[in-house]
C-alpha cells in the first residue's frame, strides 16, 4: 500500500527548499562570524540568532516531509557569498537573501495550488506569513542604517547601531496584530 501522501514534484520541491533553509542558516552564521571579527558584537548576536531560526525552518520542513511519509533528502548545503565589504552591504544581503527566498516559497505555494495539495498549499500558508516577518525585519535593519548615515555611517552611530542590535528582536509584530490605539 502506497502510504507516500506527496507527489514527486512537490517532494523534490520541499527538499529543495528545506536545503534553501539551511543556506540561508549558513548564509547568517557566515555574516554572523564576519560582523564578530569586525567588532560588531550586537550585529553579530542579532545574526547568530537569526541563524537558528533557519534551522527551525528547515526542520519543519524536514519534519512535513516525514509526516506526509515521503522521503527526505539531505544533500550538501551551498557555501554562503562572499563576505560583506561592510555593515550597510550586510544588511542589504540579508534583504535581497530573504526576497529571494520569498520567491522560492511562492512557488511552492503555487505547485501545491495547482495539484491541489490542499495539506501542503496548509503548511505553506506559515512561511508566506512569516516570509512577510522576515522581509519586514530585513528592511527595518535598512531603515536603521539609512536613518543612522547610510554608506556615509560615522563611527559614533555605528557603535550605537550596533548596541542596539544586541537587544533588537528577532520577531517583528504582524500587520495583522496592529489596530488604530496600537499600531
Ligand atoms: Fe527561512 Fe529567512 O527565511
Amino acid at each position: 500500500m502506497n502510504t507516500n501522501r506527496l507527489s514527486k514534484t512537490l517532494t523534490a520541491a520541499l527538499n529543495a527548499q528545506m536545503t534553501k533553509e539551511a543556506h540561508a542558516s549558513q548564509i547568517y552564521l557566515a555574516y554572523a562570524a564576519w560582523a564578530s571579527s569586525q567588532g560588531f558584537g550586537g550585529v553579530s548576536n542579532f545574526l547568530f540568532r537569526h541563524a537558528q531560526e533557519e534551522r527551525n525552518h528547515m526542520m519543519k520542513i524536514l519534519e512535513y516531509i516525514l509526516k506526509r511519509g515521503a522521503e527526505v533528502h539531505v544533500t550538501a548545503i551551498p557555501a554562503p557569498p562572499e563576505n560583506p565589504a561592510n555593515i550597510n552591504s550586510c544588511f542589504e544581503k540579508v534583504f535581497a537573501h530573504e526576497v529571494d527566498n520569498t520567491e522560492s516559497v511562492y512557488k511552492l505555494v503555487k505547485m501545491s495550488l495547482e495539484e491541489e495539495d490542499w495539506a501542503t498549499w496548509s503548511f505553506m500558508q506559515w512561511f508566506v506569513k512569516e516570509q512577510v516577518e522576515e522581509e519586514t525585519l530585513a528592511l527595518e535593519l535598512m531603515d536603521k542604517i539609512k536613518v543612522a548615515g547610510g554608506e556615509k555611517i560615522g563611527p559614533d552611530a555605528l557603535y550605537l547601531l550596533d548596541k542596539d542590535m544586541e537587544t533588537t528582536s528577532g520577531e517583528v509584530k504582524s500587520a495583522l496584530e496592529v489596530t488604530a490605539v496600537n499600531p
